[in-house]
């Protein structure tokens, strides 16, 4: 088991094919409040598809090119952050996640966001991170903001929500504005 403590109550765990359970019934729980942002929620309909979905993931973990950590707090699931695209020749990577609806307001994401690009581009020596966030998703925007991104630019009409396209924010870091200490203190 791969797994980071962020706090006393919160920890980031590698998804593993056993979790896949936890990750079902947080998704089964929490479909209304998911299915605007993510195509995937109506495509969630057993744990078989969780179970698939965490296979990907330790596949792409293998070769480099995903992250897909679990963040459980006091035991429980609380929701998954991770890297779904890392770019090694490009230098780069995507983040991207997701709450149960009653975990929100506690900057846990912010947090595990934090942790995830001290290894994005500390550890694993990445020049840049991205967030990409549908204009009328504040609370995602709220995430980058508070870590201290920089808005780079507005795509016009580049995602779907709730069936209808929508401009899409993109936000980056660059590892030496990382290191320069941006994001300090965000989400301590
Ligand atoms: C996007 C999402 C993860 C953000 O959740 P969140 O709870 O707003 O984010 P955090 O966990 O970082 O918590 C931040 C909130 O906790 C508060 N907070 C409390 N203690 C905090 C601390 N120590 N550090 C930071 N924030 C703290 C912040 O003030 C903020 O409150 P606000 O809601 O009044 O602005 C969540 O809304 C979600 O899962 N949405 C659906 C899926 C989704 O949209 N994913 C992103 C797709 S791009």
């Amino acid at each position: 088991m791969l797994s980071h403590r962020i706090d006393q109550s919160t920890e980031l765990k590698l998804l593993e094919r056993h979790h896949a359970g936890a990750i079902f019934r947080l998704v089964d729980a929490n479909r209304d409040h998911l299915r605007p942002w993510f195509f995937w929620v109506d495509e969630t309909k057993n744990v078989s598809d969780s179970e698939q979905f965490v296979q990907k993931a330790l596949e792409g973990f293998a070769r480099g090119t995903e992250i897909h950590l679990g963040i459980w707090v006091d035991g429980e699931m609380a929701g998954i952050v991770g890297a779904h695209t890392i770019d090694r020749i490009k230098c780069y990577a995507e983040i991207g996640y997701w709450l149960g609806e009653r975990f929100q307001g506690r900057g846990i994401v912010t947090r595990a966001v934090r942790a995830l690009i001290d290894e994005l581009l500390g550890e694993r020596g990445l020049n840049r991170v991205e967030i990409r966030c549908a204009a009328s998703n504040r609370r995602s925007q709220g995430v980058a903001e508070r870590l201290g991104f920089r808005r780079e630019g507005r795509l016009k009409k580049a995602t779907l929500v709730r069936g209808e396209f929508e401009d899409l924010l993109l936000f980056g870091m660059l590892a030496e504005e990382w290191r320069a200490g941006k994001g300090e203190g965000a989400g301590r």
